[in-house]
Parts: structure tokens; C-alpha cells; sequence
């Protein structure tokens, strides 16, 4: 039976010039290497200097457009997961859709979804393609989260970093087997009962400004590796797949303890989990179509491999796709 899959043709990102280690963030707040290292994962990061989410999500959107071999005249639709958009209104899908010079009429939106953002948007496109009311789409996943951490408060300032992933979808006829390239399964998820674990402390219509993260570590910890493996577990199952099956797990990259607490409990080897947090931070939205975009340019990642996305963040929100490149 052939039916219409979302297939990834192209990916792109961009990562700010400066890298800022964690001796560098010693030097500011109370804290050391080994700590941030043992605890996350986490050695650099990159930090914008002035770059703005757009411009970072422009230069990995054009070398997602190159890659894919498309201009933007055949995009259908943007969409930019982020939580620190350039203004608060419009978009930065329609601030990139003006700069890259796509067609009237291109659908633009951001989404809200904090590190499940990509995923979302990810989700949302798949199902507009498979309805036939769109062919061509941009999902990015752009932040700028040095703009929205307090740094002089240790527990957040190591943890985040800027960056911008882009991928291009586009509508293909599959078999309907799980040997189909594309999006095999999605799955959303939302529990708002855990809105104050993890926020900002403002916003427009209550502080009338964006507010800094903060978060409860430990509760997002305890809900992290459940919340993760719960939405990889379904997509593999919608799709009839085994963990062995599975080439390559991509988990949200926040915690390289909370990486490898859902590799064991999927039964994936390390040497198959890709981890970029050690060199990216926490990305929030930007974390998967940015690792996806790094590891398919290296070579890491081949046309064929099935790879299994999983994230969670601020909500809480959580998600999972099954796609093969
Ligand atoms: N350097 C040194 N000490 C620190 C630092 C730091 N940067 N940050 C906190 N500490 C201190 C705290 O003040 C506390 O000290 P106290 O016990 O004297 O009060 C102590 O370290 C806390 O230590 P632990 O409880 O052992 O820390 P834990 O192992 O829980 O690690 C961490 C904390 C890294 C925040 C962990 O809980 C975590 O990763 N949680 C997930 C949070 C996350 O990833 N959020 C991102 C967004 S959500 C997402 O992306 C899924």
C-alpha cells in the first residue's frame, strides 16, 4: 500500500563563533570544571555575541535549503521552535521567510515548546504533509538562551547554550513498512501540572519582560529519563521496531546522566546514542536538528539509518519520532 511519508532531504546548523568552557564560567560564578563535567556532561558551549536567534537560524537554514538542493520559492511552510524569538511578535518563521526570499504565501509559525520544540514542529509538518496540504517544508529548532539565563546564578547558567539546527521535509510515497525512508511515527505529549518545575520568571502580560529560567533540577531530572524513553518506547511500537533495530537514538541533549539513564532503559548501546551535549550545552529546541544536521555533515549519520528522536523540556512537554533518513 503506498501512502505519503515526510522525508528529511536536507539539513543544516549554525553555532556561534565563541565557545566558552567551563573554566570560563568559573571565573563568574561559583563553580568548577569538575563539577559541571561530572554532574552533565557538559565541557563547551557556544555563545552568541550579538548573533540573533534569526541569524543563526538563517545560516542553518540556508545550508539546510544547499543540502536538500531546493531554494526557498519551494518551501510551503516554516516553522522555528524556539523560546527566545527576536520579538515578541511576528514570528521568526516570517522574519526568515522575508530574509530567504520564500514564496507568497508560505506558511509561517513558531512554536512554544521549549525543548520539545523541534519535536513538536517536527510532528505538526508530517501530519500537514500526509493531509496533502502542504509539500515542502522548513522545521528549525533556533535559541539564543544566553539572552534568557541569569548569569550569576550557578544553577543554570552552565547548563545552556546557543545554536540553530534546520531540516527540510518533503512529501514522498512510502511502502507504509518500516523500510520506508521518512517520518515513521511521532508522539506528543504535554503535562501541565509541572508548569512551575521548569519557567521563566516573567513574562509579557505578567512581568513585561522575559523573565530568566529557572528550574527544579531535580524534578526535571526524576521526570526526564521516564518522560524520554516513555515517547521513544511508543514510536518504536506504532511502527513495529526493536530496540535493535535501531541505529541511532538521539535524546534531547540537556544531561549526558539523563542521555545515558534512556539509552540503558531502551537496551541501546552507548556507541549508538548521540550525544552533542558535551560540546553544545543544552540547546533547548535547537539540540536535535542540531546534533541530526552536525553527525549527518560528518558522515555519522547515513541516508537509511533509522534513528529514534526523544525530548522533553518546560511544560512539561514531551515527544518522540521514529525517522529514517
Ligand atoms: N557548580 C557547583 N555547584 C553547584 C552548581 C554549579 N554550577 N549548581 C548547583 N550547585 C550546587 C547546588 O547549590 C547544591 O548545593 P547544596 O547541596 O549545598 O545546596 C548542589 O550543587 C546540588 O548538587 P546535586 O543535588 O548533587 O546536583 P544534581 O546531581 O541534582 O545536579 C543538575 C544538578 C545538573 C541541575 C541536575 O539536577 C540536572 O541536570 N537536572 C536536569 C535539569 C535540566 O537539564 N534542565 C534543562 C532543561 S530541561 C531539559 O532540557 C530536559
Amino acid at each position: 500500500m503506498t501512502l505519503i511519508r515526510s522525508e528529511l532531504i536536507g539539513f543544516g546548523h549554525c553555532l556561534p563563533e565563541k565557545v566558552v568552557t567551563n573554566d570560563d564560567l568559573a571565573k563568574i560564578v561559583d563553580t568548577n570544571d569538575e563539577w559541571i563535567r561530572t554532574r552533565t556532561g557538559i565541557c563547551t558551549r557556544h555563545i552568541s555575541e550579538g548573533e540573533t536567534t534569526s541569524d543563526i537560524a538563517f545560516k542553518a537554514s540556508q545550508m539546510a535549503l544547499e543540502t536538500a538542493g531546493i531554494s526557498a520559492q519551494d518551501l510551503d511552510m516554516i516553522i522555528v521552535a524556539t523560546v527566545t524569538p527576536d520579538n515578541t511578535t511576528p514570528s521568526v518563521a516570517a522574519k526568515l521567510s522575508g530574509r530567504l526570499g520564500a514564496k507568497y504565501g508560505a506558511i509561517c509559525m513558531d512554536i512554544s515548546a521549549a525543548c520539545s520544540g523541534f519535536v513538536y514542529g517536527l510532528t505538526m509538518v508530517d501530519n500537514m504533509i500526509r493531509l496533502g496540504q502542504i509539500k515542502t517544508a522548513l522545521v528549525i529548532g533556533a535559541e539564543t538562551l544566553s539572552n534568557l539565563v541569569d548569569w550569576s546564578d550557578r544553577n543554570t547558567c552552565v547548563l545552556f547554550g546557543d545554536g540553530a539546527g534546520a531540516v527540510v521535509v518533503r512529501a514522498t510515497e512510502g511502502e507504509g513498512t518500516s523500510a520506508d525512508r521518512g517520518v515513521l511515527a511521532t508522539k506528543l505529549y504535554a503535562d501541565g501540572s509541572h508548569f512551575d518545575n521548569l519557567k521563566t520568571t516573567g513574562g509579557i502580560s505578567t512581568t513585561k519582560t522575559a523573565g530568566v529560567v529557572n528550574m527544579d533540577g531535580k524534578e526535571v531530572f526524576k521526570f526526564a529519563v521516564n518522560a524520554l524513553s516513555q515517547a521513544a518506547e511508543f514510536v518504536m511500537e506504532t511502527a513495529g521496531v526493536r530496540s535493535e533495530q535501531i541505529d541511532w537514538l538521539l535524546p534531547h541533549q540537556a544531561n549526558i546522566r539523563i542521555i545515558e539513564g534512556v539509552g540503558k532503559k531502551l537496551n541501546i548501546a552507548d556507541d549508538k546514542v548521540i550525544v552533542t551535549v558535551d560540546h553544545h550545552g543544552n540547546t533547548s529546541a535547537a539540540s536535535i536538528p542540531l546534533a541530526l544536521s552536525e553527525n549527518y555533515a560528518s558522515g555519522r549519520l547515513k541516508k537509511g539509518d533509522l534513528v529514534v528522536l526523544t525530548a522533553m523540556g518546560a511544560g512539561f512537554t514531551w515527544g518522540g519520532a521514529l525517522v529514517r533518513i
